[in-house]
């Protein structure tokens, strides 16, 4: 029985998870040690406030829903008998919720074996309102539970997560490695669903998560639920639109679909807390760097391909999945660089990576509902690129490339894509 052991390395992280919030990546300003410390902590009991502060937040939607409904004429609220039953049941589901909620606080206050950000200066039984862009954060993550802990999650976790688990094993399989010493860093990690597979096919296993919600939503789940399916949570209440059904608005999901607890008891399974360029330094130090839904994170996605770059093995993979969907898009001030596939690949081969295998359309969704009538799918783009065995160029000059022979046996072909 393995639990996950959660390391912060959040100085110097980007701080701009809270609107309004200290970024101090995309301005480099120099902190003190202290001050560092002192904003670290601001933002940690600033993310912990939201969790409380969920309950109001989904109130002052009921209440207005409520009140609209109460504006209309008699004759049309009779035509309505089931209106303010499912407002009322709203309601308790976000009380509900709200449980869970102050479960993952309370397991999270000292949830880092090297931090402790001590006690909230202010009274901590007081609930502070929260931002409406904390608000979303928070109802995010709990639409994440049931992508990466539920049932429900199963269909969207095949086709995210297996064609990465499977590369994997299929590039260091275990008839041929001590799969125990191949090290797998999963940047962006999320509820960390995969980076526990991966760990559960016995591959040392990182995740690494900068958002504070995951990290407190994960550690509860890895580390303090064990009873398969004994939690509820109410992922949709916060969908007005586009439900069929009233009652698919309230419908529960269970998790965790399995215990988390039961990794083999020598599992090599670890979190880290940072910011995947600032914690990640340590040049030629992992076999495999696996991202899901990450690379459009970035402000400058070639910042990311450096990193990958530098802290693979010779003879190291990346593998990729996931779409383009730029987070610092259209935001005020923040740098966003948003490169299209066909750039970043172009940028990928530069820099020397061989790219074994590459399909350009494999079409998963993200937290779907799928009772809704709005659904989204993404064209995703998955690729196996290696950083060669033998580096025989300094990434600048094509020509000069000399491509060290895959470790792989062969390329392999994925449906109709384009093949390198
Ligand atoms: C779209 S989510 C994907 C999560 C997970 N990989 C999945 O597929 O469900 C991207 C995740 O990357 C995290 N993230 C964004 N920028 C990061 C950074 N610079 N370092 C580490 N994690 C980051 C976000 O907090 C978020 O949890």
């Amino acid at each position: 029985m393995g639990g996950c052991k959660f390391l912060s390395d959040m100085a110097e992280s980007a701080r701009d998870e809270t609107q309004g919030g200290h970024c101090f990546k995309k301005e480099k300003i120099k902190y003190t040690p202290e001050e560092e410390a002192k904003l670290e902590r601001q933002h940690f009991w600033r993310i912990i406030d939201a969790f409380k502060y969920y309950r109001v937040h989904v109130q002052e939607q009921v209440k207005r829903a409520e009140r609209q409904f109460r504006s209309l004429s008699q004759s049309h609220q009779n035509l309505l008998p089931g209106v303010l039953y499912n407002l009322a049941r709203i309601t308790q589901c976000a009380d509900h919720n709200q449980e869970i909620l102050h479960a993952i606080v309370h397991n999270s206050l000292h949830m880092f074996e090297n931090v402790e950000y001590g006690e909230w200066e202010k009274d901590p039984r007081k609930v502070r309102p929260s931002t409406t862009f904390d608000m979303d954060k928070l109802k995010s993550t709990i639409k994440q539970f049931v992508r990466d802990w539920s049932e429900a999650g199963q269909a969207e976790r095949d086709t995210c997560y297996k064609p990465i688990i499977q590369e994997i094993k299929r590039l260091f399989p275990s008839d041929k490695y001590d799969v125990s010493k191949v090290s797998v860093l999963v940047p962006g990690a999320g509820l960390g669903r995969l980076a526990w597979e991966i760990a559960q096919q016995g591959y040392t296993c990182q995740g690494n998560e900068w958002s504070f919600f995951m990290l407190f939503s994960s550690n509860f789940v890895l580390n303090r639920c064990e009873q398969v399916n004994a939690l509820t949570l109410y992922p949709w209440i916060h969908q007005f639109s586009n439900n069929k059904k009233s009652s698919d608005q309230t419908r529960p999901i269970r998790f965790p679909d399995i215990n988390p607890q039961s990794l083999p008891y020598d599992a090599d399974f670890s979190m880290v807390a940072g910011d995947f360029v600032e914690v990640y330094t340590e040049p030629e130090s992992w076999n495999c760097v696996a991202t899901c839904f990450f690379i459009d994170t970035a402000h400058n996605v070639l910042e990311y391909m450096d990193t990958i770059w530098q802290i693979l093995k010779p003879g190291g993979v990346w593998i990729n999945l996931g779409p383009l969907l730029y987070h610092f898009e259209n935001m005020a001030n923040e740098l966003s660089v948003e490169l299209s596939y066909e750039d970043i690949r172009t940028a990928m081969v530069k820099l020397g990576f061989i790219i074994e295998v590459e399909n350009e359309s494999m079409q998963t969704t993200y937290t779907e509902n799928d009772r809704s009538m709005l659904r989204y799918v993404y064209d995703c783009i998955f690729f196996v690129a290696r950083k060669p065995a033998e580096l025989h160029f300094n990434g600048q000059d094509d020509s000069q490339h000399h491509i060290a022979p895959p470790a792989a046996k062969s390329p392999r072909r994925e449906g109709t894509d384009r093949l390198t």
